[in-house]
């Protein structure tokens, strides 16, 4: 499976572009330089996310994430808890969410 989340001139080189993944909403954002997809889904109780100053910040109850690994940083999502990453694959101009190829 192969879908297209966005071009790669639309991603802003500061901050996340918000995607529709199917219904749900994905950011979609560099670090170092490299494209990232992340589900806007809290590990606490599902919670959208903000990206604030290098992390992810959720609305609800203010869990913190770390924007390069997705690692829990702060907050009431348990510690063990990781956002979850798209695999994905820049192809031609765009960025792909890729399953199974
Ligand atoms: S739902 Fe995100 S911290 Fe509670």
């Amino acid at each position: 499976m192969k879908y297209e989340l966005c071009k790669i001139s639309e991603i802003p080189s500061e901050g996340t572009k918000l995607v529709d993944f199917f219904g749900r909403e994905v950011h979609v954002y560099k670090t170092n330089g490299r494209p990232r997809a992340v589900a806007n889904t809290c590990m606490h109780f599902g919670g959208p996310l903000d990206y604030q100053d290098g992390k992810f910040v959720c609305q609800w109850h203010n869990a913190e994430f770390g924007c390069e690994h997705g690692e829990r940083l702060a907050g009431p999502a348990p510690s063990s808890a990781k956002l979850m990453f798209l695999s994905t694959r820049v192809e031609d101009d765009a960025l792909f969410y890729v399953w199974g190829e």
